[in-house]
């Protein structure tokens, strides 16, 4: 544990419009957290906060691990649940806060899953969509399964969410790397998910270490310590290196609402949204690494289209976000995530025969003049000036940017200490701002504004100060 933690704020290498630094949080001593990787997890002050009940024992037809996500600028919301036994009827049901008389009733589609692990355990999963849903509307909602073994129906409790409001602005949260141990963010997420204030959550990669673990059923403490949040807020993730396990198959299965089919992907691994002045895109950047080149290929035809298509409606939604996993720059020291592999993926592989390279993902963000490349992986947060080809792009100017932003926010609550940075440096022109402990990201976005807030958050779980804020401005 820390036993001091303070902000040393220091200030270097200053571009003409940026000033860049290191905000470093001393630390007495190299710490362990159990419910790591292959670890069972234990209670702690995060997973133990108020309402978070993961660790009980379920009845076999009692709804859990509640989630939604959305799609089409918020006029549907799709819900997904797990039970642990297959019940012959469910029922997804909601109505707006404001008129529960007029409830809607949609039967869900079912399916059973079973883990790549040697026990083949299956939980049963179901997934449905709402019809169209009103605007600026808080609608509330229970998931329920028939019983067969009592002759009765078990249902959720009540859960509300929101539709987006009738206003351009909007704000949404963003994380990545958050295990069932050490989720030092969780504590203010599950508080700001009951505020409406904020229309989805994005999350870079890298959930609960690893849903795999334990036959599966590590994934479904973590599904339902997230609820919290997730029954209120909608999911926009993206897969990261621990989902990669029996092919993606926990995440692909467990995130089956999100809006992969409306966008012309055949897998939960990509997918597109608009949501009002935003294209949002969620892309898996883990193909690079253990993908196919056929695989890779597949993938970066798709980002193309899409970005293509996006453009073409620049007017009308002026902010492209990607949301991956890997980053394509960073500063951290000794790994090959911020060398080797962070070039693999920007500028993609080398074709043999012609020397050349293919499939990079830097061409493809400047081509369709990506805004913010959203990122995780490398447990700390570090943000780029605008960004291209290794160098600062226009001055690091961020109103009419010349290129995209990149935000590493892989510190949201791993189960492993986060990556101190080198603190004399030297460190790259285009790295504007480290911070190397915890904390979460809200972003607030109009036609003309993209307003980002890093918030740092103690190793106790309470809220700290704001470690950093910038903002993109187009006209
Ligand atoms: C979870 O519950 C089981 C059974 O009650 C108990 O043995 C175990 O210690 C609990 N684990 C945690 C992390 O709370
Ligand atoms: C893994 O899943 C992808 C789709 O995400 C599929 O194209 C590929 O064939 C699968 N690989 C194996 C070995 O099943
Ligand atoms: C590249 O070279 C390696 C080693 O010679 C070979 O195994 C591989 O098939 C080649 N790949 C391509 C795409 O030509
Ligand atoms: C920090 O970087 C400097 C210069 O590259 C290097 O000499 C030093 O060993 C690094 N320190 C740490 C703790 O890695
Ligand atoms: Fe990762």
């Amino acid at each position: 544990m820390l036993k001091l933690i303070s902000l040393v704020l220091w200030v270097a290498a200053a571009t003409t419009f940026v000033s860049a630094y290191t905000i470093v949080v001393p630390r007495d001593q190299d710490q362990e957290f159990p419910g790591g990787p292959g670890l069972w997890p234990e209670p702690d002050r995060y997973n133990t906060y108020p309402d978070v009940n993961w660790n009980r024992t379920y009845e076999a037809f009692e709804p859990q691990q509640i989630h939604l996500s959305l799609a089409d600028d918020s006029k549907y919301a799709r819900i997904e649940f797990a039970t642990l036994s297959p019940a012959e009827q469910s029922s997804f049901k909601y109505w707006p806060k404001k008129h529960d008389k007029s409830v809607e009733i949609v039967q869900p589609e079912t399916w059973e899953f079973e883990d790549g692990g040697e026990a083949h355990r299956t939980i049963s999963l179901y997934r449905a969509k709402t019809r169209k849903l009103r605007a600026a509307t808080v609608y509330q909602y229970q998931v329920g399964a028939f019983d067969n073994d009592k002759s009765k129906w078990s249902w959720s409790s009540v859960y509300e969410f929101h539709t987006g409001s009738k206003r351009k602005e909007f704000s949404f949260i963003a994380i990545g790397d958050i295990g069932l141990n050490n989720a030092v963010t969780l504590p203010q997420l599950i508080e700001l998910s009951k505020t409406h204030k904020y229309d989805f959550l994005t999350l870079s990669g890298d959930q609960a270490y690893d849903m795999k673990d334990f036959d599966g059923t590590k994934g479904d403490q973590y599904m339902n310590l997230m609820q919290e949040v997730w029954a209120r807020v909608p999911y926009l993730g993206v897969p990261g290196n621990h989902e990669g396990a029996y092919n993606y198959t926990h995440y692909k299965n467990r995130f089956k609402n999100v809006p992969f089919e409306d966008s012309g992907f055949d897998n939960p691994l990509m997918y597109s949204v608009n949501y009002k002045s935003l294209h949002l895109v969620s892309f898996s950047t883990e193909v690079y690494f253990d993908g196919t080149d056929d695989m890779i290929q597949t993938a970066i035809n798709w980002l193309d289209a899409d970005l293509t298509e996006a453009n073409k409606h620049r007017k009308q939604r002026p902010w492209i976000i990607l949301i991956t996993h890997h980053p394509v720059y960073c500063s951290a020291p000794n790994t090959e995530d911020c060398t080797t592999k962070a070039a693999l993926l920007r500028d993609g592989k080398v074709n043999n025969v012609t020397g050349e390279h293919w499939g990079g993902l830097e061409p493809i963000l400047l081509k369709h003049k990506v805004d913010l490349y959203l990122t995780g992986h490398v447990h700390n947060y570090e943000r780029t000036l605008p960004v291209a080809k290794g160098k600062v792009a226009g001055n690091g100017v961020l109103h009419n940017p010349a290129s995209y932003v990149e935000v590493i926010i892989g510190n949201a609550g791993p189960p492993e200490p986060t990556v101190l940075f080198n603190m004399t440096g030297p460190f790259h022109d285009w790295s504007a701002v480290r911070y190397d402990s915890y904390g979460y990201s809200t972003v607030n976005v109009s036609p003309s504004k993209l307003d980002f807030t890093h918030h740092q958050v103690h190793q106790d779980g309470s809220l700290g100060t704001i470690a950093d804020t910038f903002s993109l401005t187009k006209n």
